[in-house]
C-alpha cells in the first residue's frame, strides 16, 4: 500500500488488533467504547476510507448513499451483517465484508451452554444459591429435562448449525434434525443430521430447537405464534442467531401459557432492551449476546476484518466479501 488509508473502528476491539490496525492504517479508535450515533457515523463515512463497525452500528441506506461519502469499504466485525443495508451498499458501490469461520466453535459452544442451562434449570439454581433460598438437597428439588439422547432440531445447517450438530451428536448422543434449503446433502452427511423438508416438521419432532439462520427479511419473525404452537409443550427454544428471527411478544405468550417449556436466549429483538416479562420468568435463560465472546475469537474476528481491509486496499478482492 503506497499511502495509508484512513480507518474508523467504531468500538473498542482487543488491544492486539487495535495495535495492528494502527500499524496498517491511519486509524481512528473509539476509546470511550460508546456506540457512535448517526451523526458520528455520518462523519466517519465522510472522513475515512474504511469503516470497521459492529452489530451495534446501523449502516443505513442514508449513510451509504451520502453524496460526500468517502468510505469505500465496510469491514464488519461479525459474521452476521444485518446491521448493514447490503443492497444499498451494492447500489452505491461500497464493498462489505464479514468475519465467517472464526467464531463458529465458540458460538456453537454457547448454543449448547444455553441448551444445557435451560434444560437443567441452572440459572434458576444459581439464583437460589446466591439468594440463600436453597434449603438443602431433596429428591424432587428443581428437576429439569434430560438432554442426552433427545432430539435437537436445527433451523439452519451452516457453519454454526453444523458445529452444534456435531456437539449434540457426539457429546450428548442426540438425534439431530434440520431444515435448511441452502444446505447440501454433503453438508448434512458431514454432520449426521437428518433433513426435514419443512420447519413445521422440525418443530413438531424436536425436544430442543436451536436457531442458526441469518437475519433476513425471509427469517424475520420466523418463529411466530403459530410456529411456536407447532413446537412440543416440553420443548425448549434456543436462540444464538438474531433476536428478530423470533417474535419476542409471541415467545413471551408461549412461555406464559406453557405452549413450550422454556427458552435460552443470547439475542433479542431490540438489544440491549429485553422484554420485561422475560426478566421475571424462571424458565428462560438470558445472556447478553455472548456467542462469540472469547478472547481468542474476538482477536480472530478483528484480524479477519483487517485482512479483508488489507486485501481491498492492496487492490485484491477481500476473501469475505458479501457486497
Ligand atoms: C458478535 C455476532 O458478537 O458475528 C456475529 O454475527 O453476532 C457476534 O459474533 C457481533 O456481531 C459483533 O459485531
Amino acid at each position: 500500500m503506497s499511502t495509508r488509508p484512513t480507518l474508523v473502528v467504531t468500538r473498542r476491539i482487543p488491544a492486539a488488533v487495535e495495535s495492528r490496525a494502527q500499524e496498517l492504517f491511519d486509524t481512528c479508535l473509539n476509546p470511550s467504547d460508546r456506540a457512535m450515533d448517526d451523526a458520528a457515523l455520518a462523519a466517519a463515512m465522510r472522513e475515512a476510507d474504511a469503516l470497521l463497525p459492529t452489530v451495534t452500528d446501523r449502516i443505513t441506506a442514508e449513510l451509504l448513499g451520502m453524496s460526500d461519502r468517502r468510505v469505500r469499504i465496510v469491514a464488519n466485525f461479525g459474521v452476521g451483517f444485518n446491521n448493514i443495508d447490503v443492497e444499498a451498499a451494492k447500489a452505491n458501490g461500497v464493498v462489505v465484508t464479514n468475519t465467517p469461520g472464526v467464531l463458529t466453535d465458540d458460538t456453537a459452544d454457547l448454543a449448547i451452554t444455553l441448551l444445557l442451562m435451560a434444560a437443567r434449570r441452572t440459572g434458576e439454581g444459581e439464583r437460589h444459591v446466591r439468594t440463600r433460598q436453597w434449603t438443602g438437597w431433596r429428591p424432587t428439588h428443581m428437576l429439569g429435562a434430560r438432554v442426552t439422547g433427545k432430539t435437537l432440531g436445527l433451523v439452519g445447517l451452516g457453519r454454526i448449525g453444523g458445529a452444534v450438530a456435531r456437539r449434540a451428536t457426539h457429546g450428548f448422543g442426540m438425534r439431530v434434525l434440520f431444515v435448511d434449503p441452502y444446505a447440501s446433502d454433503a453438508q448434512a452427511a458431514a454432520t449426521g443430521a437428518e433433513r426435514r423438508a419443512s420447519l413445521e416438521e422440525v418443530l413438531g419432532e424436536s425436544d430442543f430447537v436451536s436457531l442458526h439462520c441469518p437475519a433476513t427479511p425471509e427469517t424475520h419473525h420466523l418463529l411466530n405464534a403459530a410456529r411456536l404452537r407447532a413446537m412440543r409443550p416440553h420443548a425448549f427454544l434456543i436462540n444464538t442467531a438474531r433476536g428478530d428471527v423470533v417474535d419476542e411478544a409471541a415467545l413471551v405468550d408461549a412461555l406464559r401459557s406453557g405452549t413450550i417449556a422454556g427458552a435460552g436466549l443470547d439475542v433479542f429483538e431490540r438489544e440491549p432492551h429485553v422484554h420485561d416479562a422475560l426478566l421475571g420468568m424462571e424458565n428462560v435463560v438470558l445472556l447478553p449476546h455472548l456467542g462469540s465472546a472469547t478472547e481468542e475469537t474476538r482477536v480472530a474476528m478483528g484480524d479477519r476484518a483487517l485482512d479483508n481491509l488489507v486485501a481491498f486496499f492492496s487492490g485484491g478482492s477481500p476473501g469475505d466479501r458479501v457486497a
